[in-house]
């Protein structure tokens, strides 16, 4: 094999065992981002879950409509794949104004910030998706901008920089992270609307993978569509991308309809258990039982014997196994719980008592 050969093998590697490309990863990938676009809602009446945000937010469109006034900067947080992009569009689209989309890691340098801000057009929408990789100096542009709607143009350089104060027009900005915790308080403070997006219910996901499936065109029957929602692990965007994994499935083993048989058999192939978990939950999970004796472990420890970054498993892994009860952050580390060990079929050690338990 030349170099050239083996540089492209490790390539082809990396991106299998990339996030974006985990089949029940909360992440978009470029295929859900194309795909997405297509069967996502545009309007609040057409989009289904999370009724306490989107009760808020139709009071705070329907006040801010009746002022004729723009709507209140929100801040939307929780996991990846919950429709926090959906809802950004949907306020934009409900208020009547246009958006524009953009993230923290995409915007480097002081200049990207204001460019975008100094092109917003009155009313119109900013969306930060990420905004938690926001370097702190542009941070810093942002508060003026959301106060004031002002941004301080710095002309010139050194002794003979001259500050130029250049009013915006009044827009609102969504802000999206999956890391609430890493939202320092000035800039937490300055939205007027926060909420957080949970994991939907099965009945929830079962509704949207119907819808789906009617936009796609995809023939299946209710113990197919729920076979699916139940092991999406709370998220549309998984459940929209195995539908298409079973479809595709279904189409070359079942004529293209799916029941609960093809669905379960085209999961079973994905490697995606009947609650959802995939070989990277599961190798999480054997690691803490098998190799700590259930922990405590600290997070540096996992991921440094799963080879995974700290911060891919605190915001990917750990939300949806903490959620089934089958993971516990402590104080001092990550524990399997008792439901992990029945989960994995696995004998649960007997711990010494604690001092003061
Ligand atoms: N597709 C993805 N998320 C959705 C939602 N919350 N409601 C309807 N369709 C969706």
């Amino acid at each position: 094999m030349t170099e050239d050969d083996s540089n492209r093998v490790w390539q082809v590697l990396e991106k299998m065992t990339d996030e974006r490309n985990r089949i029940v990863s909360g992440k978009a990938s470029d295929e859900d981002a194309r795909v997405e676009a297509s069967v996502r809602p545009s309007t609040f009446s057409d989009y289904i879950g999370q009724d306490r945000v989107k009760e808020n937010l139709q009071i705070a469109v329907e006040a801010a409509r009746a002022r004729g006034e723009a709507l209140d900067h929100v801040l939307l947080y929780g996991p990846p794949g919950l429709g926090k992009t959906t809802l950004a569009q949907i306020l934009a689209n409900e208020m009547g104004s246009s958006i524009k989309i953009s993230s923290g890691p995409l915007l480097e340098k002081k200049g990207d910030l204001t460019a975008v801000l100094t092109s917003l057009d009155p009313g119109d929408f900013l969306f930060l998706d990420e905004i938690h990789r926001l370097q702190p100096a542009l941070e810093e542009i942002l508060y003026p901008a959301m106060e004031d709607f002002r941004v301080d143009l710095i002309i010139g350089q050194g002794p003979g920089a001259r500050v130029h104060p250049y009013q915006l027009n009044r827009f609102t900005l969504i802000g999206a992270t999956t890391r609430a915790g890493l939202i320092m308080a000035p800039l937490r403070s300055r939205f007027g609307i926060v909420h957080r997006l949970e994991f939907y219910s099965p009945e929830d996901l079962l509704r949207i993978v119907v819808r789906s499936a009617k936009i796609m065109g995809i023939t299946m029957d209710e113990p197919g569509a729920s076979e699916i929602a139940r092991r999406s692990r709370g998220t549309p965007r998984v459940a929209n991308r195995l539908l298409r994994r079973v479809r595709d499935y279904a189409e070359v083993r079942a004529q293209g309809h799916i029941t609960l048989g093809v669905a379960r058999d085209a999961l079973a192939m994905l490697c995606v258990d009947e609650h959802g978990l995939d070989e990277v939950d599961r190798n999480l999970m054997l690691t803490i039982i098998e190799k700590y004796n259930g922990g405590p472990v600290g997070l540096n420890t996992i991921a440094a014997s799963l080879s995974e970054e700290e911060d891919a498993i605190e915001e990917m892994y750990e939300p949806y196994l903490m959620q089934l009860g089958l993971l516990d952050r402590t104080q001092r580390g990550r524990v399997a719980t008792a439901l992990a060990y029945k989960h994995f079929g696995k004998e649960e050690p007997r711990r010494q008592p604690g001092l003061f338990s």
